[in-house]
């Protein structure tokens, strides 16, 4: 694998032994509160001191969590190929911080907010960033309201162009931990394999998509993949 060009797209199960929980597991709630509530622009029109204070909690959880080894090995993944693309539906701050550089956050991050009158994305998370009440840009001559960064149902995914041009120019497509049920990045494996590349699928079960996938690993990510990694990097080719 290490002279070929790889794309790995990670989703919720990643992170789930590092102990943020996933989407799918616990039925349909997102910590006791409904999808659409949360997690679409009509629920922030709606009620935004909810929206904000739903995120502020998953914002102070990232101080309370840390990489586990799926994230590492993938780190070291990275280092061990000539090029390689690492695409994640995770807003959390994990691979960074398990040593991946240049991560694609396709469903936006956690530790940026972004303004409501400009656009413009802001790093905050400095202790005065994380309570309850709303925050303010850095960007407007009149400090405008901050929203979390985040794709919501409905708004388009970010870099996609450069998504998906990664993955029409790959040569393996590793997809860790995702249910295959939000597109387009579901889709993703199909778009690959359709331009010829090998399918590989690291997840605890088997997800919605499994049959676009030539080789299956079934079990938890961070058991399998420090083995699967050191195995792929020591391919001939
Ligand atoms: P899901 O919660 O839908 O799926 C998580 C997948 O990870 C499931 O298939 C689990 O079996 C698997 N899994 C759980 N623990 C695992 C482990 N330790 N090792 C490996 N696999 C494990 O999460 P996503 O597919 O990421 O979007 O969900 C996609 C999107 O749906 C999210 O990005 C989010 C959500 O709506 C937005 O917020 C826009």
């Amino acid at each position: 694998m290490k002279q070929q060009r790889v794309v790995v797209l990670t989703g919720a199960g990643i992170s789930a032994e590092s102990g943020i929980r996933t989407f799918r597991d616990n039925d349909g709630l997102w910590e006791n509160h409904r999808v659409e509530d949360v997690a679409t622009p009509q629920g922030w029109a709606a009620d935004p001191g909810l929206v904000w204070r739903f995120y502020q909690g998953r914002r102070r959880q990232l101080h309370e969590v840390a990489p586990n080894p799926a994230h590492l090995a993938l780190a070291e993944l990275q280092q061990g190929v000539e090029d390689f693309v690492l695409v994640t539906q995770n807003v959390d701050d994990l691979h960074e911080r398990g040593g991946s550089e240049d991560v694609v956050h396709m469903h936006g991050r956690l530790e940026t907010l972004r303004c409501e009158g400009s656009g413009r994305s802001e790093h905050r998370m400095e202790a005065s960033d994380m309570g309850d009440e709303f925050l303010t840009c850095s960007c407007c001559m009149e400090p405008q309201r901050l929203r979390p960064d985040i794709v919501w149902f409905g708004e388009m995914p970010m870099q996609l162009e450069r998504i998906y041009e990664a993955v029409e120019d790959c040569d393996v497509f590793i997809v860790v931990g995702s249910s295959g049920h939000v597109y387009p990045a579901a889709g993703l494996v199909l778009l690959a394999r359709k331009c010829g590349a090998r399918t590989v699928l690291v997840n605890a079960d088997a997800p919605q998509n499994l049959d676009a996938f030539d080789e299956v690993h079934l079990g938890k990510a961070g058991e399998l993949l420090p083995g699967l990694v050191s195995g792929w990097l020591s391919e001939g080719a």
